[in-house]
C-alpha cells in the first residue's frame, strides 16, 4: 500500500481498516468519479493556460488523465485507505507520473471545491435525465387520458364516492402534478449550474486561476460568485431532494390508488403481471408489489431530505466534513426517482382499466346528488342551501325518486318541488353520471371538451420541457466533448 500523500506531512501512524472505512466516502464517490476526471482536466488546462504549470508536467498529467478517462479508474484509486476518490486518484497519478509531475495537479485547488464541482456536474446530468423520464411518464398519462375522455368513473373525497368524473380527468390531475415536479427540477438546475472550481479550501487562491475559463470548460453557466459559499453551500442538494421528495410523494399517491383500484373490492384496474408478485403460501395471490415498494421509496426519499437538512443545519462556515455524509442521501433520492418514474410509466401503460366497473360505480352513493341540487337551483329557483337540505334529507330517507324528494322538500323546507315543476324525467337526467360530467364544461372540469383543452395545454408544456432537456443535454455533452478535445490537444 502506498502511503497516504495527504496525511504524511502532518500526521503519523497507521489507522485501522474500521477507522478508514468510517471516514471514507468511496462508495458514494463512484457517482462522481467520472466527473472528477473532467474537473481534473479543466483544472489542468486552466493551470497550463495561465502558465502556472510547465509544459512537461502538464503533458504527463494530461496523458495520464486521458488514459483514465479512456480506460476507467483502477480499483486501487477507490481504496478506503485514501478516504476519498480525490486522494485515491492523486495517489495513483503520483505513483504513475512521479511526484515531480503527479504532485503538481492540486495547485490552487482543494478537495472542497473539487467535490462540490463534481457533485454539481453529476447532479446536472441526473436532473436532465429525471426531466426526460418524467416526460416519458407524462407522455403515457396523456396518451391513456386521451383514450378515456368519455370513461366515466366515480371521483372521491375522503375516499367516499363524491361526484362522477372521467378517467382522463383523474389521470390529468396526476399529469399536472408531474409537470409541476418537472418545472421545479428545471428551476433547481439553474441553481446547481454554477462552478465552485477555483474556490480552493474556501478563500480561493493566490494562483491566477481563470475561473470563468474552467467554468466554461465544464459546461457551467458561470463560476460561483463567492468562494466561501461555493464550498460550504449544499442548499442546492437540499432543494433537489425537496423536489424529489415532492415528486416521489406524487408517485406514491398514484401507487396508493393503484393498490386500491386493483383490490377485488374496487376492481378498477388489472395491473400487468410483471408489476405484481405472488405469495409463498397463498397460490392465488397477485399482489401490487411494485406500487407498494414505490410508495415506500417515497418515504425513504423524504428521509433523505430530512437527513440532508439536519446534517447542514448546525454547520458553521465553511467546509465541514459533515458535508460528506450528506452526499449519499442526495444520490439515494436521485436513484429512487430515477428508478421509480419509468416503472410507474410502464405500470400505467400496461394496466387494463375496467371501464365497466368504473361506470357501474360512477353513480353509486348518490354521487350525482350535487347535480340534482344544482338543477333545483338553476331551473327551479331555489337557494342552493335549501336545495342542498332537500336533497340531503331525501338521501337520508334512502331515495332520490320524486315522491321521496317531495316529502323531503315539505319536511326540510316547507315547500313542494312538484309544484315548482320538477318531473321524474328531469330527476333522471340530473342523476345520470354522464350528464353530471357533460355539464362540467368550465375551465379545469371533467367534461370531454374541457379535458380536451387540458390535453392540448399539457401537450405544449410537455413539448417545451422535452426541448429544454434535449437542448441542455446536448449543450452539456458538447462542453464535455470540447473539454476532452482540448485536453487531447494539450498532449499533441
Ligand atoms: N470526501 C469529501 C466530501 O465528500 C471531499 C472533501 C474533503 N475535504 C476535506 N477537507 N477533508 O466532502
Amino acid at each position: 500500500m502506498r502511503s497516504d500523500q495527504i496525511r504524511q506531512g502532518r500526521l503519523s501512524g497507521e489507522r485501522s481498516a474500521d477507522l478508514e472505512h468510517f471516514l471514507a466516502s468511496m462508495a458514494a464517490d463512484r457517482w462522481i468519479a467520472e466527473a472528477d476526471l473532467l474537473v481534473d482536466m479543466a483544472h489542468l488546462l486552466g493551470l497550463s493556460r495561465q502558465g502556472i504549470i510547465d509544459e512537461a508536467p502538464a503533458r504527463a498529467l494530461m496523458a495520464a488523465l486521458l488514459d483514465l478517462h479512456d480506460h476507467g479508474l483502477p480499483e486501487e484509486a477507490f481504496d478506503e485507505h485514501y478516504e476519498d476518490i480525490h486522494a485515491g486518484k492523486e495517489a495513483y497519478l503520483i505513483g504513475r507520473a512521479g511526484e515531480d509531475f503527479g504532485g503538481r495537479l492540486h495547485m490552487g485547488r482543494s478537495r472542497n471545491d473539487e467535490v462540490a464541482t463534481c457533485i454539481r456536474i453529476r447532479l446536472k446530468q441526473e436532473l436532465i435525465a429525471l426531466v426526460q423520464s418524467l416526460a416519458g411518464l407524462r407522455r403515457t398519462l396523456l396518451d391513456v387520458a386521451a383514450a378515456h375522455t368519455e370513461t366515466v368513473m366515480p371521483g372521491f373525497t375522503h375516499l367516499q364516492h363524491a361526484q362522477p368524473t372521467t378517467l382522463a380527468h383523474h389521470l390529468l390531475a396526476y399529469e399536472q402534478a408531474f409537470s409541476r415536479d418537472t418545472a421545479r427540477l428545471r428551476e433547481a438546475y439553474a441553481r446547481v449550474d454554477v462552478s465552485p472550481l477555483g474556490s480552493a479550501a474556501f478563500a480561493s487562491t493566490g494562483f491566477p486561476l481563470d475561473r470563468d475559463y474552467t467554468a466554461r470548460l465544464l459546461g457551467f453557466s458561470r463560476p460561483a460568485p463567492n468562494s466561501m459559499d461555493a464550498v460550504a453551500a449544499r442548499d442546492f442538494a437540499i432543494e433537489v431532494l425537496g423536489d424529489i421528495a415532492a415528486l416521489m410523494t406524487t408517485a406514491s399517491r398514484f401507487c396508493e390508488e393503484l393498490v386500491i383500484w386493483s383490490s377485488a373490492f374496487v376492481g378498477f384496474v388489472h395491473l400487468d403481471d410483471a408489476y405484481c408478485s405472488s405469495s409463498s403460501i397463498m397460490p392465488q395471490k397477485k399482489n401490487p408489489d411494485v406500487a407498494e415498494i414505490m410508495r415506500a421509496r417515497a418515504g425513504s426519499a423524504a428521509g433523505s431530505l430530512i437527513a440532508a437538512i439536519t446534517i447542514v443545519k448546525g454547520l458553521p462556515m465553511s467546509y465541514n466534513r459533515d458535508l460528506q455524509e450528506l452526499t449519499p442521501h442526495l444520490w439515494r433520492g436521485v436513484e429512487a426517482a430515477r428508478q421509480s418514474i419509468p416503472l410507474l410509466s410502464g405500470m400505467i401503460a400496461t394496466a387494463a382499466f375496467n371501464t365497466e366497473r368504473m361506470a357501474a360505480e360512477a353513480g353509486r352513493g348518490f354521487s350525482t346528488a350535487t347535480e340534482l341540487a344544482d338543477v333545483l337551483v338553476r331551473e327551479y329557483g331555489l337557494p342552493f342551501r335549501t336545495a342542498h337540505r332537500i336533497v340531503g334529507r331525501a338521501v337520508r330517507h334512502g331515495s332520490l325518486d320524486i315522491a321521496t324528494l317531495e316529502g323531503a322538500a315539505r319536511e326540510a323546507a316547507g315547500l313542494s318541488v312538484v309544484d315548482l315543476g320538477l318531473t321524474e324525467e328531469r330527476i333522471a337526467l340530473a342523476l345520470d353520471p354522464r350528464h353530471a360530467v357533460a355539464v362540467r364544461t368550465i375551465v379545469g372540469g371533467p367534461a370531454p371538451a374541457a379535458v380536451a383543452v387540458q390535453l392540448t395545454e399539457q401537450e405544449e408544456l410537455l413539448a417545451r420541457d422535452r426541448a429544454w432537456a434535449e437542448e441542455t443535454d446536448t449543450a452539456l455533452s458538447r462542453a464535455f466533448e470540447d473539454l476532452i478535445s482540448e485536453s487531447r490537444r494539450l498532449i499533441l
